[in-house]
C-alpha cells in the first residue's frame, strides 16, 4: 500500500483555520489529522466539537480524529456527527476496547486504536482483526513539536508482522516528530500513514512539504 500523509491541524494557525484547511485541500494530503486533547488524558487542551464542525465545513478530505481523552465512549457520536471519518481512541483510555471499537464502526466511521510509547503492540493481538487503524505514538501525546522516539521502529516491525498475518489492510499510522529525516525509514519499516504537524505548518511552503512527504520512497535498509 502506498503510504498516505495526514497533516495535523494542531500545528495550524487557529486564527486562520479556513485558510489552512483550504491549503490542505490543494495539497497532496490524504487525510486531515485532528487532535482532541482534554487536559485529563494528556496535560494539554486543544479544541473541541465546534472547531471540528468548522474544519469539516471547509475540509475536502477525510477527518482523521485522534481522541486523547478519558472515557471516549461519551463523545463518539458527537465526533461522528461533527464530521469525523475516522475515530481513533487510546488503548490506555478504554476499559472495554472491543465495545468501543464496535460503537465507532456502528457510527459508520473507520475505527482506530492509538498506543502510547510504553504500550506494547502485543496487547492488540485479540482486537487487531476488528481495527481499521493502529496509531503508534512516536512521542508522548499532548503536544506537537516533540522529538521522535526511535523505539517506534521496533513497534512498527511488530505491528507490520501482526497485520500481515491477521489484517493486511490495516493502516499503520505514525504520529509525533515525523519529518523528512525519518519518513523514508518509517515507510520502509511498514508505516503507511504519516502524521506531521510542525514539520508541515512551520515550513516555508507547507504544500511543497506535504508533497515531499508524499513522494518519499521506501529505502532498502533501515
Ligand atoms: C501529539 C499529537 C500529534 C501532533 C503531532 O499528541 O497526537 O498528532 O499534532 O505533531 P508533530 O508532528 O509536530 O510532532
Ligand atoms: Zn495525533
Amino acid at each position: 500500500m502506498k503510504h498516505l500523509t495526514a497533516p495535523s491541524v494542531l500545528a495550524a494557525d487557529f486564527a486562520n483555520l479556513q485558510r489552512d484547511i483550504e491549503m490542505l485541500n490543494r495539497s497532496q494530503a490524504d487525510w486531515i489529522h485532528v487532535d482532541i486533547m482534554d487536559g485529563m488524558f494528556v496535560p494539554n487542551i486543544s479544541f473541541g466539537l465546534p472547531v471540528v464542525e468548522a474544519i469539516k465545513r471547509y475540509a475536502a478530505k477525510p477527518l482523521d480524529v485522534h481522541l486523547m481523552i478519558v472515557e471516549p465512549d461519551r463523545y463518539l457520536k458527537a465526533f461522528a456527527d461533527a464530521g469525523a471519518a475516522h475515530i481513533t481512541v487510546h488503548y490506555e483510555a478504554c476499559t472495554h476496547l472491543h465495545r468501543t471499537i464496535q460503537a465507532i464502526k456502528d457510527l459508520g466511521c473507520k475505527a482506530g486504536v492509538a498506543l502510547n510509547p510504553h504500550t506494547p503492540v502485543a496487547l492488540l493481538e485479540d482486537i487487531i482483526t476488528d481495527l481499521d487503524i493502529v496509531l503508534i505514538m512516536s512521542v508522548n501525546p499532548g503536544f506537537g513539536g516533540q522529538k521522535f522516539i526511535p523505539n517506534t521502529y521496533k513497534k512498527i516491525q511488530q505491528l507490520k508482522a501482526l497485520s500481515e498475518v491477521r489484517n493486511p489492510d490495516l493502516f499503520i499510522e505514525i504520529d509525533g516528530g515525523v519529518n523528512l529525516q525519518n519518513a523514508a525509514d518509517l515507510v520502509t519499516t511498514g508505516a503507511n500513514v504519516l502524521v506531521a504537524g510542525n514539520f508541515v505548518f512551520s515550513s516555508n511552503d507547507p504544500v511543497q512539504t506535504i508533497s515531499s512527504l508524499h513522494d518519499i520512497t521506501p529505502t532498502k535498509f533501515v
